[in-house]
């Protein structure tokens, strides 16, 4: 049914570039994640994520005109995604959410659903679940 997108609920954009700014400053502190970053400041990697997740869920089509179409398994193939990163992965989001949320007044489904929503994709995107 059509209605209100989350992408409106939560305020727009300003919503996914502080979700995403915060995820990316646990990611920074992490020795997991962090050598997977080859970028400084992860100022690239910062605008990739909030312009997709702002897509996603219901705003602007940003990150397909500059990205064309997500393929997100396809452009996380030259990393090792295992269990590891896939739970350090969801930790910082998880803690990104909670923080971003509790700063507003919003229904619990929104909650719901994007725990749910990075749940799934975060699993979605281990590419290499065995170590040998
Ligand atoms: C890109 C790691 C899960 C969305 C990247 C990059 C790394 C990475 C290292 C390259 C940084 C850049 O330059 O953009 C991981 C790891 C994950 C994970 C370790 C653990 C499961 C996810 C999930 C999503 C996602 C669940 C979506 C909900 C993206 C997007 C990009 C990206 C949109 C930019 C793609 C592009 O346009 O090049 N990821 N990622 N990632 N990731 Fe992830």
């Amino acid at each position: 049914p059509e209605g209100p997108t989350v992408y409106d609920a939560v305020g727009g954009q300003p919503f996914f570039d502080e979700l995403v700014d915060r995820f990316y400053d646990g990611v920074e502190g992490d020795p997991v994640l962090r050598p997977m970053y080859p970028e400084e400041d992860m100022a690239g990697a910062r605008h990739r994520l909030a312009g997709f997740l702002a897509q996603y869920w219901g705003g602007p089509p940003r990150y397909s005109e500059e990205r064309g179409h997500p393929r997100l398994r396809m452009r996380h193939n030259p990393f090792t995604i295992g269990q590891t990163e896939r739970d350090h992965w969801l930790a910082h989001m998880r803690d990104a959410v909670d923080r971003t949320l509790a700063a507003r007044d919003l229904p619990d489904e929104i909650e719901q659903q994007m725990l749910s929503y990075f749940e799934m994709a975060a699993s979605a995107m281990v590419n290499s679940p065995f170590r040998f």
